[in-house]
């Protein structure tokens, strides 16, 4: 089976994206009360050891065992009986903005709905802000993110809007992180209101070839008043044909054609899937993929839930149950934009998930590390086995169910990130 959409060769345990200063010598995290290793045995997907020690050693995980058998090492940290986890991925963000839509989230809350139409209102606040505007709040999010937990990150264009205005933001978004997004098609601008055809074809032409160089990945919001099923075809088709992979935004605000898209073009997501047809979820399921991971295999797309943008709408959430059920891989990620979804905390998501979207808590535990890594088709993050990024979280807490039974509540607390402390 054609797997399709693979963005060159995808990262694996082992790779060293970036050396990181100040990760050389050993650190063995000791005396770790329950251990998320989302290792993926049959009947334990988070793959979970008790009393359980892990040694980093160069910004990677080195060895996984029991506390009694720990080896020595340069240093070592006291978990105290707490609980660790792979870091969160999360991937899907809409970092690099400007402006507030407060305003907008209040008149929603007082009864008027979410249709996308301020997208516009970010792109004028976006195009107007400075460089060092934008690179300090995409820095300002990416550290709160940190502080709840999160490692890796996707971050996506998408208020520039024109040819300038998109290279700039997937410039500042590659200071951040390797999962670069273009989505020059997230609207039609103003100025190309009545010429959605020429504005589809400088996204394909000029655009593109501005923004390719700092992107992995491309994405069309495929909704009604946004792209249409043709026009988001051919712009995915001309990001593959530059070696982009695919993501959707896809059957937000209603029912279309977006999933379908995605798994007929071998997107590695479709994200939001908020109203889905049996079709839709036929169509999910039915192709798989061979993940070079624990698990075996995974959908070759990945069905990314958003629950912060229905918390933020007012909106039905997803129904989770209906696609774990058909066996379709998901993942939890916080859609973080100043308009549907302004929350960086993939807590808050676990715990929405579990609360709203009936996933069990080690559902939605997977699908906010290793579900996300799937949809970002990375098998370096998002586990804590031997060769993964030594990226991972001590909860001030005894298990992951705490992450969904203390909402609210900051339980992260410590971050290694390449396995130097945050
Ligand atoms: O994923 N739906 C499209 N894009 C964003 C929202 C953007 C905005 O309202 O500014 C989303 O929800
Ligand atoms: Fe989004």
């Amino acid at each position: 089976m054609s797997t399709g959409g693979f963005p060159g060769r995808p990262v694996r345990p082992g790779d060293r994206l970036r050396p990181v200063p100040g990760t050389s010598g050993s650190l063995l995290v000791d005396n770790i009360g329950e251990l998320v290793t989302n290792e993926g045995r049959p009947g334990d997907p988070l793959g979970i050891r008790r009393g359980a020690a892990l040694l980093v050693e160069d910004g990677q995980v080195a060895w996984v065992g029991s506390s009694r058998d720990a080896p020595a090492a340069d240093r070592r940290t006291d978990a105290g009986g707490a609980a660790v986890l792979p870091g969160f991925v999360d991937s899907h963000a809409h970092l690099v903005f400007a402006g507030d839509r407060a305003a907008e989230f209040a008149a929603r809350m007082a009864g008027e709905p979410y249709t996308g139409g301020g997208i516009r209102t970010t792109v004028g606040a976006t195009r107007a802000a400075s460089d060092g505007d934008l690179r300090a709040t995409v820095g300002r999010l990416r550290a709160e993110m940190l502080r709840q937990g999160t490692t890796t990150v996707e971050i996506k264009s998408g208020y520039g809007l024109n040819v300038a205005d998109e290279a700039r933001s997937l410039r500042i978004a590659a200071e951040f992180t390797e999962d670069t997004t273009f989505l020059g098609a997230h609207v039609v601008p103003a100025e190309y209101a009545d010429r959605p055809d020429d504005y589809v074809g400088m996204v394909c032409g000029p655009m593109l070839a501005a923004a390719a160089p700092y992107a992995r990945w491309i994405d069309v919001f495929c909704e009604r008043g946004a792209f249409d099923a043709d026009h988001a075809r051919a712009i995915l088709a001309c990001g593959q044909a530059v070696g982009l992979g695919v993501r959707v935004h896809a059957n937000q605000l209603g029912p279309g054609p977006g999933v379908q898209l995605g798994v007929e073009l071998g997107a590695a997501s479709v994200d939001h899937c908020t109203h889905l047809t049996d079709a839709d979820i036929d169509a999910l399921a039915s192709r798989r993929i061979d993940c070079m991971c624990a698990e075996g295999e995974h959908t070759v797309t990945v069905a990314t839930l958003l629950p912060g943008a229905e918390f933020s709408t007012r909106s039905p959430y997803p129904d989770a149950r209906r696609l774990l059920d058909a066996g379709v891989t998901v993942a939890l990620a916080t859609d973080c934009n100043p308009g549907s979804s302004y929350t960086s905390s993939m807590p808050f998501c676990i715990a929405l998930a579990v609360r709203e979207m009936r996933m069990t808590p080690a559902e939605a535990v997977w699908a906010a590390t290793a579900g996300g890594a799937a949809a970002l088709r990375r098998t370096d993050v998002g586990r804590l086995t031997p060769g993964a990024r030594a990226d991972l979280i001590i909860l001030d807490a005894p298990s992951h169910l705490h992450l969904a039974y203390r909402p609210g509540v900051p339980l992260i607390r410590q971050v290694l990130h390449n396995g130097v402390p945050r």
